[in-house]
């Protein structure tokens, strides 16, 4: 009997169905031609389903997802619903009930993508950000004193414990290892200023970084790494940093990629279940319109089959990937692709089954 994998997909908000769909399509493609089977199960959940029924996350739905091989997400956030609400109640709540420590996100410039930064092409900018995942100022920790009175007080704290950054270099030493490209890891912190979270994750990246000899290490404060990813992207290979950190540069580098378009990432919990998602958000002016390149989701569909154990069927994405940018998009921006998201879902379809 063929291997099957229960794949959980929430479509989410926005642009999300439209990605995701396409991002389906995919998987089936490349599970057919390499004798698996997906099983998929979708999941309401979102600005629509909170506004109609006052749910954002139920029990049952967290336990379902609990015996799937993976999940697969679009996006989140609805231009009706108060910022924090769904994001923090869907996205960040999986990140944090199914403890994905790792945030995934390779930053790679295919051919065929423009980018913004001058003389630089593919053989510059291919690097991978290990974000910190469950732990810094994503934790909630904090709160308000004299609320909406001229005395307001706000703390907001950034909590690292040295278990969550443990995990979270030795994966990155781990990556970096396995990647065997220039064998480096850059941390990326603010050891300067931030001197008790920070001197936690130097000292951790020191001590782990004797047991990888073979991987050179390098730190950068993180104004500095957005300085030099503009500059010199060519230096990075791997970089490790917290959580706010990592969601800040992983935008700008999303853009020196070539943009949201294409940007994939990883939410990874090397012993549980993993979160699959395009970068971008919901993108409600283009919901509908089948203007937005469902790329970044199809990327993300194929780091989520290296994931769970299909190398092989995630390179046929990728090398389908890689010929529909570089011969058939005009462009990777929403409405600028010269196709549409169904069209370009198609295009990686019949590479895939050409290959
Ligand atoms: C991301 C997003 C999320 C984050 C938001 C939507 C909560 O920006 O995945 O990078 O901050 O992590
Ligand atoms: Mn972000």
């Amino acid at each position: 009997m063929s291997k099957e994998y229960n794949i959980s997909v929430i479509p989410g908000d926005g642009t999300g169905p439209e990605v995701v769909a396409e991002g389906i399509k995919v998987l089936k493609a490349v599970a057919d031609k390499c004798g698996f089977n997906l099983q998929f199960r979708h999941y309401n959940l979102g600005g629509e389903h909170y506004k109609a029924t006052g749910e954002i996350l139920p029990d049952n739905v967290l336990e379902s997802l609990a015996v799937s091989d993976a999940i697969y997400l679009g996006a989140i956030g609805h231009p009706d619903v108060k910022p924090g609400i769904l994001e923090k109640g869907i996205l960040l709540k999986l990140r944090f009930y199914f403890d994905q420590y790792i945030n995934l996100r390779p930053v790679k410039l295919y051919e065929g993508v423009n980018t913004p930064i001058k003389d630089k092409g593919p053989e510059d900018i291919d690097f991978v950000v290990v974000r910190e995942n469950t732990e810094g100022l994503y934790v909630g920790a904090g709160g308000c004193l004299k609320l909406g009175t001229p005395d307001e007080v706000a703390v907001q704290e950034s909590i690292n414990t040295r278990k969550g950054v443990e995990r979270c270099v030795r994966y990155a030493f781990e990556y970096c290892r396995k990647r065997n490209k220039q064998k480096k890891l850059t941390l990326c912190g603010k050891t300067n200023v931030l001197t008790f979270a920070f001197d936690l994750w130097e000292r951790t990246f020191n001590e782990i970084a004797k047991e990888y000899p073979d991987i050179e290490t390098d730190y950068a404060h993180v104004d500095a790494i957005c300085m030099w990813m503009v500059k010199n992207p060519e230096w990075f290979d791997v970089i490790v940093t917290d959580n706010m950190f990592g969601d800040i540069i992983t935008d700008l580098a999303a853009m020196i990629q070539g943009g949201m378009g294409i940007a994939a990432g990883a939410n990874i919990n090397p012993d549980g279940v993993s979160m699959f998602e395009p970068i971008g958000g919901s993108a409600p002016k283009y919901t509908g319109k089948q203007v937005i390149n469902p790329i970044a989701a199809i990327l993300a569909a194929q780091i989520m089959l290296e994931t769970i154990g299909e190398p092989g069927a995630a390179s046929l994405i990728e090398e389908a990937v890689i010929k529909v940018l570089r011969d058939d998009l005009k462009d990777i921006a929403a409405g600028k692709m010269g196709y549409t998201t169904k069209e370009v879902g198609d295009l990686v379809v019949e590479h895939i089954e050409r290959e």
